[in-house]
């Protein structure tokens, strides 16, 4: 894994759109894994800049977003589709038949037949070159909640209380979260060519810990990245606050040979 920590969200943000950048400016095709909640926010509002400043080119990328909660329609205003849609898709010269977001709006005997043909349509574009990743408070991926099968792929889950309260904002009230999502799987995760995940704030640090320096757990989702051969953790200084060897990465960051850099 590779731990790189930046001074402000916004560099962070900016780095990462970077390694986005450069994928699709080497493979105009590229096949994008994506992440909603606040993390990715500043990322997607950079790629917005360098497409319509530098004309980044996403006429031919396709993208697969991680989860959507289970029972809401795509207009609805707290939907991964919406928030999709709006935050970054609108913004971007995507085609929308390469656009795939699981869907919130199916009757309980579709579920399990559609996160199936979910798993194959990612199989069809090629894989996922790269994901995007935020994390949860608690270290979840997606949806993947703690208890998460390493190996799992598109599925329902349930979702925890403490999820179900940080994602509050998003909807009136904590009791109006849907309590089961759509997510893909740690293993359809693990299968993306590459892997960025996003953390900041104090409240992300525990969870970050846990993954970079504890153990491969399925209570902590994100510590399945120790598996990944390209797994880059983006962090801003209160998330890196709590790994005990914040010297070293900053100093493996800082003798990084310059032609790695995107
Ligand atoms: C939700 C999403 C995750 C996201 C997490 C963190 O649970 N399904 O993909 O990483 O929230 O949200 P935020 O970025 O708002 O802290």
């Amino acid at each position: 894994m590779e731990i790189i920590i930046q001074p402000t969200r916004e560099q962070v943000s900016k780095l990462g759109a970077k390694y986005v950048a450069q994928l699709i400016r080497q493979k105009p095709n590229a096949v994008l894994g994506l992440a909603t909640g606040s993390t990715p926010l500043a990322l997607y509002a950079e790629l917005v800049r360098l497409h319509r400043e530098t004309g980044l080119d996403f006429s031919q990328v396709t993208t697969f977003n991680l989860d959507e909660y289970l029972g809401l329609p795509p207009v609805h205003p707290a939907s991964y589709h919406h928030f999709m849609w709006e935050n970054l898709f609108q913004h971007l010269n995507v085609n929308p038949k390469r656009v795939f977001i699981p869907r919130g709006d199916l009757e309980d005997e579709e579920v399990a037949e559609y996160c199936e043909s979910y798993e194959v349509e990612i199989q069809r574009a090629g894989g996922i070159d790269l994901q995007i990743l935020g994390i949860g408070g608690d270290g979840h991926i997606g949806f993947n909640e703690p208890s998460s099968s390493l190996a799992s792929r598109t599925r329902i889950k349930t979702l925890t209380e403490r999820t179900r309260a940080d994602n509050a904002s998003f909807f009136n009230s904590t009791e109006t979260v849907p309590q089961h999502v759509i997510t893909m799987g740690i293993g359809t995760i693990l299968e993306a060519r590459e892997v960025l995940l996003l953390a900041f704030g104090v409240s992300k640090a525990e969870a970050v810990a846990a993954s970079v320096e504890g153990p491969i757990a399925s209570f902590v989702p994100a510590s399945s990245l120790q598996l990944h051969r390209r797994a880059r953790f983006l962090l801003d200084e209160a998330a890196a606050s709590k790994l005990i060897r914040q010297d070293y990465y900053r100093w493996v960051y800082d003798q990084k040979p310059t032609w790695q850099n995107p």
